[in-house]
């Protein structure tokens, strides 16, 4: 395997498991205010990063490269409100965007297309991620703090299921 690609990869690991432990501190602060629906909706998102985490180090591993299992930064404790928990969110997401976009950069500088034809699965993904978390936190924008507002918000989020990447999904297992 490329070995600049190999490295990119291997970042890619590194941010997906940090979304993945940053979701999860989302969601253990989310299930301790009482936001079971928004809680639940978190972990959820959380076990995703995971398996976009593992989905690549498969990938790095069936190629002939190393994956490398990274210690991962602690995420915060205390969120200031549920507005900060989906802005954070969406920041990230957005973050998260740009290295993949930079991931297939190298591919194509590289001439790896097999790679970069793996790498647009996290690119269709991110589109479906970033458009979920704006649509989530324009709701709550929308609610402006009102209590019954966000009651109902994390009751709809209960019931809330992810649009995910099937096809993706399907060659990862
Ligand atoms: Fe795996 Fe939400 O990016």
């Amino acid at each position: 395997m490329n070995s600049r690609v190999e490295t990119a990869l291997n970042d890619q690991v590194l941010k997906e498991s940090f979304s993945s432990q940053f979701y999860l501190a989302m969601a253990s602060w989310s299930e301790n205010q009482g936001l079971n629906g928004t809680a639940k909706f978190l972990y959820t998102h959380s076990d995703e990063e995971r398996f976009h985490m593992l989905k690549l180090i498969k990938f790095i591993n069936e190629r002939g490269g190393k994956a490398v299992i990274p210690s991962v930064e602690k995420p915060p404790v205390e969120f200031e409100n549920i507005v900060n928990v989906f802005e954070l969110l969406l920041h990230h997401e957005l973050m998260v965007t740009e290295s993949i976009n930079n991931l297939v950069d190298i591919c194509l500088q590289e001439k790896d297309y097999s790679t970069h034809n793996f790498v647009q699965w996290y690119v269709s993904e991110q589109l479906e991620e970033e458009a979920m978390a704006r649509t989530l936190l324009d709701k709550l924008k929308l609610i402006g703090g009102d209590a019954g507002g966000i009651y109902i918000f994390d009751r709809d989020l209960e019931k809330f299921v992810p649009q995910t990447n099937e096809a993706g999904a399907d060659q990862a297992k």
